[in-house]
């Protein structure tokens, strides 16, 4: 931010937002379908594309989605920054791929690393054209960072933070397009959505990981209204029951039978939603499956969506720009 260029590109860009955000309320618009669906892959959708001077972030790049976005988008001809916890881990993903691929490093528990990403990506000096907050955690038992719910600071926060750092280099795109992970998981969460009053997770009988998906579904609802006005887009995604490492932190196999699709097909949403030109100016919306997909009524709650925004950057007001 020390560049008067880019703050004087990011106060522009704040400005445009914060505009539209007075006055635009996300129209109901028409979503196309497509022919795609839960066999799909992640190749298949992005067929005949040509992503050459495009720029793609996509975080958790080192496994199951994450690394399977990476591996096509840099196949279709994107310059993709690939975000991993470590740099063994980013550099051995990037290395394994054909195309181009930078890894940046990320820990999303730690926010100081969450500047250092952002900032190691605006040095880059190139418009985003794809940012995909795709990494997560599914956590069995409940675990705390800086006194709130793990899976709400990994899955929502964090990338709260990446976004705010980096949304005026998807505003500087022609076409930016922001897709967050959801998860069908949204619809299983406490009583009431949101649990603002409770952010630590204690008591929660049900859902701490439906309750992170949801904020991100919410994020992504809230984003879309705060960008109207741009040409940058927001939307939600739930890929499936994919067989990742997502588990990895249950002790117990029996979920692992509800993960049917291949992360080929798994990562076939994100990559159709980043990237198909059938989806130019679509936003707030959610998609499973490569098309549009039912959501709970929470996560069509324009006010809850509101209010997670400014808790959300309450809660990180030091990192935020
Ligand atoms: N698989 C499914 O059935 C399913 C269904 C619905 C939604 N999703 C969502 O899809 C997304 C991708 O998950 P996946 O299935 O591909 O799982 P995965 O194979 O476990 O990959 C998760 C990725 O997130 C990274 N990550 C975890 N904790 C992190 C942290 N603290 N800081 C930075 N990165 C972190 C992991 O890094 P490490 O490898 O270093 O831990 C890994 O790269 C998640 O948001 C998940 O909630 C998955």
């Amino acid at each position: 931010m020390s560049d008067p260029m880019t703050r004087r590109r990011f106060l522009e860009n704040t400005s445009l937002i914060a505009l539209a955000s007075t006055c635009a309320p996300v129209f109901a618009q028409t979503v196309p379908r497509s022919a795609f669906g839960a066999q799909s892959t992640a190749e298949e959708v992005t067929a005949g594309l040509d992503l050459s001077g495009k720029t793609a972030v996509v975080t958790g790049c080192n496994s199951g989605l994450g690394y399977e976005t990476m591996r096509v988008l840099a196949l279709r001809g994107a310059h993709v920054i690939g975000t991993a916890r470590s740099v063994e881990k980013g550099r051995e993903a990037a290395d394994s791929v054909v195309g181009d691929v930078t890894p940046v490093v990320l820990e999303l528990t730690d926010f100081d690393s969450i500047v250092a990403c952002a900032d190691r990506i605006q040095a880059m000096d190139v418009p985003i054209d794809m940012l995909i907050l795709n990494a997560g955690i599914l956590l069995g038992e409940l675990q705390q960072v800086r006194g709130l719910e793990m899976q709400f600071v990994v899955n929502h926060l964090g990338h709260f933070i990446l976004g705010n750092r980096l949304m005026s280099r998807v505003v500087d795109a022609p076409e930016g397009r922001v897709v967050t992970l959801g998860s069908i998981a949204h619809m299983r969460v406490p009583e009431g959505g949101i649990q603002f009053d409770n952010l630590g997770g204690e008591g929660w009988t049900r859902g701490s990981y439906g309750h992170s998906k949801l904020a991100n579904g919410l994020y992504s609802l809230e984003l879309s209204r705060r960008l109207a006005g741009t040409s940058a887009t927001s939307n939600c995604v739930h890929p499936g029951g994919v067989r990742t490492n997502i588990l990895r932190n249950l002790d117990r196999g029996g979920l692992a039978g509800l993960l049917n699709k291949s992360p080929e097909q798994g990562a076939a949403t994100q990559c159709y939603v980043a990237t198909h030109p059938s989806l130019t100016g679509v936003t707030g919306q959610y998609f499973a499956d490569c098309n549009p997909a039912e959501q709970s009524e929470y996560q069509t709650d324009e006010a809850m969506a509101a209010r997670l925004w400014e808790v959300s950057e309450e809660l990180t007001r030091d990192y935020l720009l």
